[in-house]
C-alpha cells in the first residue's frame, strides 16, 4: 500500500484518463480531474472543467498536487494519410498547436511555479511510427524519432519540453510513447490494422501503467519508456525500461478490454 498522493490528472474524462482515475482512485490517492468536459468518477469539487490553454485554471487545479499526469491533448491527426494539394483538411493550426503545443507548454509551466516534483507526460508510439513499419522492432527508447504526420512531431515537441524541464528546473519528467487503446469509433481502423494486435494498450494496463509511474519512489530527473500491453506476434516495443524503472509489466494482451 503505497501513501495516498495527490494527483492532477488532465484529459480525464478522455478514454485512457477514465482508465488512470479509476486505478488511481482504487489505489486511495485523491484524484483532481482536468478536461474540457466533466470527469466520470469523481465528485464534481474534483472534477475541473476547463481548457489547457487556460493558465490561471490549470495552475488552481494543480496547487498542492505531488504529480501530474497529463493526458489531454488533441488524440490524432484529423486525416492522414492527408490527400493531395490543396486539401488542407489537416488540424493542426486549429487543434494541435492550442492543445498540444500550447497546452504542455502551460502544464510544464504549472509544474515549475507550483513546484510539482513530477509530471509524466502522454507521448505516442507514432513518433517512431517509421521504425515500426520498416520492421525495425522492438524500437528503444533512444531509437530517433520518425513521426507518423503532424500529431506525432507535437508527441515530438512534448517530449524535448519535458527534458529541457527536468533539466533546467529539476522537475523529474516522464514521457510514456503510449500504444494504442481505440477509442470510440476506431475499432474497424484497428482490426484493419496489421500491427494493431503488437501496439494494443488496454485501459487495465494503462492505469496501472500511470498508477505506477506516480508511484514509484524515485525516478531519474528525464526518460522516455514504452507502455503496451503483451504483444500477440513481434514484439513492437521494448518495454524493459519501464519494467526497471517503475516495476510494471502488461498484464493483458489484445482483445482483453477492448470492451
Ligand atoms: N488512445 C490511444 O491509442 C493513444 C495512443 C498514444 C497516445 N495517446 C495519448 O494519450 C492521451 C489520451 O488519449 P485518449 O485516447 O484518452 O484521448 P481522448 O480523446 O479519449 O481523451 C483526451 C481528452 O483530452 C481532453 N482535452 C482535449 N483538449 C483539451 C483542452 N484544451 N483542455 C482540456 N482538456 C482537453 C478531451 O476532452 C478528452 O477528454 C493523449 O495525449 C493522446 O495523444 C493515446
Amino acid at each position: 500500500m503505497h501513501t495516498p498522493k495527490r494527483i492532477l490528472v488532465t484529459g480525464s474524462a478522455g478514454r485512457i484518463g477514465r482508465a488512470v482515475v479509476s486505478e488511481l482512485v482504487a489505489r486511495g490517492h485523491h484524484v483532481v480531474g482536468f478536461d474540457l468536459f466533466p470527469t466520470p468518477g469523481l465528485p464534481p469539487e474534483q472534477s475541473v472543467v476547463g481548457s489547457l490553454t487556460d493558465a490561471g485554471a490549470i495552475r488552481e487545479a494543480a496547487r498542492g498536487a505531488n504529480a501530474i499526469v497529463h493526458l489531454a491533448a488533441t488524440a490524432d491527426d484529423a486525416r492522414y494519410p492527408r490527400g493531395a494539394a490543396p486539401d488542407d483538411g489537416d488540424n493542426f493550426l486549429a487543434d494541435l498547436v492550442p492543445n498540444n503545443v500550447v497546452g504542455p507548454y502551460q502544464i510544464m509551466e504549472a509544474a515549475r511555479v507550483l513546484k510539482v516534483p513530477r509530471v509524466i507526460l502522454a507521448s505516442t508510439g507514432q513518433v517512431i511510427d517509421g521504425h515500426l513499419r520498416s520492421g525495425n522492432m522492438p524500437v528503444t527508447a533512444d531509437s530517433a524519432p520518425r513521426p507518423r504526420y503532424l500529431y506525432a512531431c507535437t508527441k515530438v515537441f512534448l517530449e524535448a519540453l519535458g527534458q529541457v524541464y527536468a533539466k533546467e528546473h529539476g522537475i523529474e519528467v516522464l514521457a510514456v510513447r503510449l500504444g494504442w487503446c481505440p477509442r470510440a469509433g476506431q475499432e474497424e481502423e484497428f482490426r484493419a490494422s496489421e500491427l494493431g494486435p503488437d501496439v494494443y494498450l488496454s485501459p487495465g494496463d494503462a492505469g496501472r501503467f500511470f498508477a505506477a509511474a506516480v508511484e514509484v519512489d524515485k525516478l531519474p530527473p528525464f526518460a522516455v519508456v514504452y507502455a503496451s500491453s503483451k504483444y500477440v506476434t513481434t514484439p513492437a516495443y521494448d518495454l524493459s525500461d519501464a519494467k526497471e524503472l517503475l516495476g510494471w509489466e502488461p498484464r493483458e494482451k489484445w482483445p482483453d478490454g477492448m470492451g
